[in-house]
């Protein structure tokens, strides 16, 4: 069964590290959410100062607010307390982005109408900041005319507009106007935020971990591969803005953040997989595929008798090749891997002239090299235009750094 996953960042990983937020809740059921967003942002790195409005508070409430925030909560246009340690001016200036979650339809009605007659309109009137906002509503009034009137008003003004979902509100209604889920705020946020790495526009596709091909409903023909290679190379092409997909047999690691992550079975599965996944510009495929699988998998767990059974097994689609046959839907450089036990540069160059593939990383494994190790020891090899095979041999280093020197490479490939 192909399982398709969309991670979030939902670790301490830091990406948005000495960004301030200013976070305006108006009211709304969906105001609880945006508790839970406090938390998210600031365990990304991010400093949260909130405002609440009058409506906001009446679903959250101030003291829970200040609580996640660990700072003051501003509400009251007219505290002189407030005005003299916090102006409106400042607090409207002092973040890197204004984001509105939830944005109340009396929120965006005021913002498009230039209105300012609390904290949260004034400061949004009068900030030069980015802003962005996240609508929540009962259906029927996000789809007013005049709501969406005003939303095509921001949008035009540059206001980034995080479009509500579909669902059952909290109205007990059914349609569009829930507010997004914190993690695709979180990720709208961390976009927003983010440099365009040297892959940015670009494709790429990734196998990862082994495959298991099943024998009978309780037993399947596996390999060692942990995957740790196949999602160090997939979270670097992420990290440096390739957009992408990882395609992973099973493996108990967790998934690499802020990429779409494919989980399969069977050769057959990841090929599938890896198919639908095309377009790319770059593919590498990490995995260790099971080469054979067996003909006739039993319906029932297999019993023991008066002699062992016998498996017939016949072969499984080589993945790699099918990517390198692919016509115009060929990725522009696609890398294989070559797990050797022996005469490593020669095995692998005729797997790398066998299957077509621009670049291949060879390395040893067996006796404690390279399946499920956390280092490994692996020679770059890469073809030319006429065919031509240069290898450079790169120390033993972590899976993790090998990804990282492996994901320049190819930077220097697209930009060169
Ligand atoms: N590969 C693949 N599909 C397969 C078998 C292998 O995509 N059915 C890919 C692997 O992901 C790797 C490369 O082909 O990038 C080489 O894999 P490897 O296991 O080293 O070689 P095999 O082609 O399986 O050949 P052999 O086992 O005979 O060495």
């Amino acid at each position: 069964m192909v399982q398709e996953i969309l991670c979030y960042k939902y670790d301490m990983n830091n990406n948005l590290h000495n960004h301030r937020i200013l976070l305006i809740i108006s009211g709304g059921i969906a105001a609880y959410k945006s508790l839970d967003l406090i938390r998210r942002l600031r365990e990304q790195g991010a400093a949260v100062r909130c405002v609440l409005t009058k409506g906001g508070e009446q679903f959250v409430t101030p003291l829970s607010v200040s609580a996640l925030s660990e700072d003051k909560v501003y509400g009251d246009l007219w505290s002189l307390t407030d005005e003299a340690q916090m102006g409106h001016i400042r607090l409207s200036r002092e973040a890197d982005l204004v984001l509105v979650a939830p944005a109340s339809a009396n929120m965006i009605g005021k913002m498009a109408q230039g209105l300012a007659d609390d904290l949260a309109s004034t400061v949004l009137l009068a900030t030069n900041k980015p802003v962005m906002i996240a609508p929540a509503m009962n259906v029927m009034m996000w789809q007013h005319a005049a709501v969406q009137a005003n939303i095509k008003t921001l949008q035009q003004r540059g206001v980034h507009v995080l479009m509500p979902t579909s669902g059952v509100m909290a109205c007990g209604e059914e349609g569009e106007g829930r507010m997004q889920e914190v993690a695709d705020i979180i990720k709208a946020v961390t976009a927003h935020f983010a440099v365009p790495g040297p892959l940015s526009g670009l494709r790429a596709l990734v196998t990862s971990g082994p495959t298991f091909e099943p024998i009978d409903p309780v037993r399947f023909i596996g390999n060692r591969s942990s995957g740790k290679q196949g999602h160090a190379i997939a979270a670097a092409l992420q990290q440096q803005g390739a957009e992408t997909i990882l395609v992973t047999g099973p493996t108990v690691l967790p998934k690499p953040q802020g990429l779409k992550v494919i989980e399969v079975q069977t050769a057959r599965e990841m090929l599938m997989a890896c198919e639908a996944a095309l377009p790319a510009d770059i593919a590498v495929c990490a995995a260790a595929v099971g080469d054979f699988r067996v003909a006739d998998i039993a319906l029932q767990k297999i019993k023991k008798g008066a002699v062992p059974p016998t498996l017939e097994l016949t072969e499984n689609p080589d993945i790699l090749a099918a990517l390198t046959k692919a016509g115009n839907r060929r990725p522009r450089l696609v890398i294989g891997f070559a797990a050797e036990t022996e005469n490593l540069l020669q095995n692998a160059n005729a797997k790398l002239l066998k299957k077509n593939c621009d670049w291949l990383v060879a390395n040893e494994v067996g006796e404690g090299k390279g399946f499920d190790q956390g280092e490994n020891t692996v020679t770059l090899l890469k073809r030319d235009g006429v065919g031509k095979t240069a290898s450079t041999a790169w120390p033993q280093q972590s899976k993790d750094a090998i990804a990282r020197q492996l994901v320049d490479e190819i930077a220097k490939a697209f930009t060169d």
